[in-house]
């Protein structure tokens, strides 16, 4: 019998230029910003890093160009001791995200995807990684083929998956039928399940996905099981400055907290708790919170 532990994560790894500004920019218009900075971000990098940063074993597979961002972005990796050998440097440039916060903290993000578009198969070695795994947790800022193919074959070695389905894209069926749990934002919720009205939107996805959970930014999360809502997960009421990222906070640390046995409920509660602490903190990776910090909150 195959033993299981950790989470494999096999996602995007981006360099966040992130410009803060009092409100964004009319179409047309030119606004000085308050500040500039480099962080590193990703979807994939930042969930691996919160995984890690939960406390599981975390291995990620990716792509870095041979770039000054890539050095950065690897340095990073071996800094939160995630496995790093199936990350792939690639000579295309390491991705980019322009990211504009305003004075609400909420952002706009466009992403130049650059070396996580030659991630179009795993090798043996991604498939390995994958089956000891307990969960795998994937997003859509990878070519969706190489997110099928991993979710598919995760499904058949018994390695729980786990889809954030961002930034939203119509989702194919079999992409669907092969997801143990699905984490979405209501706007994805929406767009996938093709329905405006969220409720419907909920309901439809969770007829298709085992495990269902839609995320409503500081009103927190709605869970759903077997097809029924079995719960709210409320977020804290702490003040945000900036929640990039609080999404992959969330999705990190709960599936660490899966891979660690933990029931929904409580990983929500886990996720959370994690997504909270990081939105009073600027930047994606920056501001994710370590195991302590977390259950320093939940005690
Ligand atoms: P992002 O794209 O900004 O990373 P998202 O749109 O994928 O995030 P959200 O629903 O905005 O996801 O947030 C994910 C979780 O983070 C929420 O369920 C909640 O627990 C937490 N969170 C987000 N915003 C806040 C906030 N202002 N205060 C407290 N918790 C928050
Ligand atoms: O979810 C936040 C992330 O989205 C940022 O770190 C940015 O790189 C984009 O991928």
């Amino acid at each position: 019998m195959t033993t299981h532990s950790g989470v494999a994560v096999v996602g995007s790894a981006n360099m966040d230029i992130l410009f803060t500004v009092d409100r964004v920019p009319s179409p047309g218009e030119t606004l000085l910003a308050e500040s500039v900075a480099l962080h590193p971000g990703g979807k994939g990098l930042n969930q691996a890093v919160a995984a890690a940063r939960a406390g599981a074993v975390t291995t990620f597979v990716g792509a870095l160009g041979r770039d000054s961002h890539g050095n950065q972005l690897a340095a990073v990796l071996t800094e939160d001791g995630i496995v790093d050998t199936l990350v792939r440097r690639v000579d295309e440039a390491t991705g980019q995200a322009f990211i504009v916060v305003d004075g609400r903290g909420e952002n706009t993000i466009i992403v130049a995807s650059g070396a996580n578009s030659s991630v179009v198969a795993l090798t043996d070695d991604d498939r390995a990684a994958i089956a000891a795994s307990s969960v795998l947790l994937l997003q859509l800022e990878l070519p969706v083929g190489v997110v099928l193919a991993a979710a598919k074959f995760a499904r058949s070695v018994g390695t729980t998956v786990m889809l954030n389905a961002a930034p939203a894209q119509p989702l194919a069926p079999e992409l669907l039928e092969s997801l143990d749990y699905l984490i979405v934002n209501e706007h994805e919720a929406c767009l996938i399940a093709g329905s405006d009205d969220l409720s419907v939107a909920s309901a439809t996805l969770a007829s298709l996905v085992g495990r269902v959970i839609v995320t409503l930014g500081s009103q927190g999360s709605a869970l759903f099981d077997g097809g029924i809502e079995v719960g709210m997960v409320p977020a804290l009421k702490v003040t945000a400055v900036d929640t990039t990222g609080a999404g992959d906070t969330f999705c990190g640390a709960f599936a660490a907290a899966i891979a660690e046995g933990r029931e929904l409920a409580e990983a929500a509660t886990f996720g959370t708790t994690a997504a909270a602490l990081s939105v009073q903190r600027v930047g994606a990776v920056p501001s994710i919170p370590s195991r302590e910090s977390i259950d320093a909150v939940l005690e």
